[in-house]
Formats: C-alpha cells, structure tokens, sequence
C-alpha cells in the first residue's frame, strides 16, 4: 500500500485536463478524455472526480487506478460480454473501439442504498416504490440485499441523469424493445460475474453502471467497468453486523466523497465546495486500496511528471 506521505507528494502531480496536439480531436468528458483515430478511440483516464454530474477536483493516482481496474475486469469479464479494450499503452490510457452509444445507462442494484437523486435509497425514502419498473416491497432498510438484483436505467446526454423505465424508454423513442433486452441480459451476466470475482475477493459489488455501445452490430461494453467510479463495493466480512447496527458500511468507492460533500449540503446545484487536501488523500488512499483488493496486485505507483509521461505514451499511439 502507497504511503499517506508518498500520496501527499503526489498533490499537485496530477492530470487535471489533457491537450495533446496531433492526436486528432479531443472530446473531454468528465473524467476522461478522447481522441478519435479512425474507428479507435483513445481514452485517457484523467484524475479529475466528478460526483452529483459535476467535476469538483483532481485525485492522485486515481487516472491510474481506475484505467487499470477497467483494463482487470475487460480482461476477466471477456467471455462473458464482449468489450471494447483494444490496448493499454500507459497506465493511464486505453485504446479502444470506437462505438455508437446507446442513448442510456444501465445500472444493476443488489442493493439499497446510495445518496444522490437518481439512488435506490434516497427514492425509496422519498416514497418511491416502483424503481424503473421494479416494484419494491415495504419495510426496506438501508443498504439491505434485494431479493435479486435489479435494472435502473437512467438518460443520458441530459443535464442530469433521469432514472427511466424499460418502457418509458421506448416510449420516448430512446431504445427499442429488443436492444434493450440484448443489452439488459449482458449487464446482468457482467454483474453476476463481477458479483462472483468480487466475493472471492472478500468484497460486496453492490451497484455498477454500464455503458453498452454497438460496435459492427454487435453489443459491447464501454467506458469503464466495475470500477471505484462506476460500481460501490463494501467489504463482506463486516456487512451484517453492520447492517443490523444500523450503521454505514465500509465502502471502497467514492461515496465517501459524495458523503463529503452531503456534509456540506452540496448536492450537485450551487457552487461546488473545495476538496481539501486531507479529503483528496483520503479518497487516493481508498481508489489504492480499491485496485489492491479488486486485483489482488499491489499498486505501482508511477514515478515522475505524470502529464510528460503520457504525452511519451501518446507519441507512440499516434
Ligand atoms: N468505446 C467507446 N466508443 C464511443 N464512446 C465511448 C466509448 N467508451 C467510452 N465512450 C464515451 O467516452 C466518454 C468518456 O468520458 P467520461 O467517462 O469522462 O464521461 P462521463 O463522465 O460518463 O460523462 P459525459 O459523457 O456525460 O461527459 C463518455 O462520453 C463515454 O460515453
Ligand atoms: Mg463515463
């Protein structure tokens, strides 16, 4: 594990934004950004975190951590659901397969819980009983198991995310009726066997987000997946005892700086509190000890200018 006084150093040392002329046209979203080469797109995984859909700050180490946890599980999960990995020339790059989007997200829940709008359990608080076309039963605790998991998709390309059902989906002309089973059935099969690695790993996957896109016909995975970002993990061995209490979980995703930033009453609208520097070493150390527990390989920290590096790494791609 990387030192408190090694991540300390690390403070500046971060990729914040990328600008790499020569490698064609960047699209910045909010933690990555893309450059297009024909048919392939190159995905650097910056240290920028967002929460609530906006961008609050940098994290270090957190670019490597998480372009190598996705890379883990790509690899893992290949014959289970194709992907769009192609390579990975720097710890913080990936080369993948340009892909049309689907125009929605698709997150599975095996469990209620989680604070922004779009959660299972901030809804179900607000008395919300049908979740995107699941029906919930009453008396649900917090961060208790569902009976099995479930499909919460949510909009993309809007301000905020909207959680949708199947048939709203449709409905509005996003999606039709048999990509979207294609691509539901995918997401569970990820699920079931992210659920399965992350178990024998002493971990809960609790609720993942995927990207699917479609790549010659065919449905793949995008994005990232099953990462820090993307997904909550909880540790098995303290969950019951936990839940019986009544008390939060040990979690291993970046909810403890969405619960940061809740303490601050900031929930995505106004202005966006500054992360101080103990907050930052904090979340690095979790996304560190994410990629350890995940993998099961210790994390390289990787010496020297992070942006000199990839811009080598980058010259070699283009
Ligand atoms: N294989 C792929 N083909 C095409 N687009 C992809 C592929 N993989 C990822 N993307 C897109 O690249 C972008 C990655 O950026 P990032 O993950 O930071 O975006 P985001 O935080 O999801 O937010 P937004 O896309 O709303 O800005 C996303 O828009 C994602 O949809
Ligand atoms: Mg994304």
């Amino acid at each position: 594990m990387v030192s408190e006084a090694r991540i300390r150093a690390e403070l500046d040392n971060v990729l914040d934004a990328t600008d790499f002329p020569g490698l064609g046209k960047r699209i910045s979203g909010k933690v990555r950004d893309s450059y297009l080469l024909d048919g392939r797109r190159v995905l650097i995984t910056t240290d920028r975190i967002s929460a609530f859909d906006r961008i609050l700050g940098t994290i270090p180490f957190k670019g490597q951590v998480l372009n190598q946890i996705a890379a883990f599980w790509f690899q893992k999960t290949a014959a289970v659901g194709a992907n769009h990995m192609l390579a990975v020339p720097d710890p913080n790059v990936m080369i993948v397969a340009e892909c049309e989007q689907l125009p929605l997200e698709f997150i599975v829940r095996g469990y209620v819980t989680g604070v922004t709008k779009t959660s299972a359990w901030y809804n179900y608080q607000q008395g919300v009983r049908n979740l995107c076309g699941n029906p919930l039963p009453e008396g649900l605790r917090k961060d208790q198991q569902l009976a099995q998991p479930i499909l919460t998709p949510t909009t993309k390309h809007e301000e905020h995310d909207r959680n949708i059902s199947r048939d709203e989906a449709i409905r509005e002309g996003l999606i039709d009726g048999a990509t979207f089973d294609e691509a539901a059935a995918l997401c569970f099969r990820l699920f079931d066997a992210g659920v399965r690695h992350a178990a024998a790993r002493g971990l809960i996957l609790v609720d993942t987000k995927y990207e699917i896109g479609r790549r010659h016909g065919q449905l793949v995975v995008s994005d990232e997946i099953h990462t820090p970002d993307s997904s909550r993990y909880w540790y098995t061995d303290t969950y019951a005892e936990l839940f019986q209490q009544g008390k939060d979980q040990r979690k291993l995703d970046k909810e403890y700086v969405r619960e940061w930033l809740v303490s601050q009453g900031f929930r995505g609208d106004g202005p966006i509190p500054v992360l101080p520097d103990e907050i930052r070493i904090e979340a690095a150390r979790r996304y560190i000890q994410a990629y350890e527990l995940v993998t099961g390989l210790e994390f390289q920290p990787v010496e020297g200018p992070i942006r000199d590096r990839v811009r080598q790494a980058l010259a070699r791609v283009a």
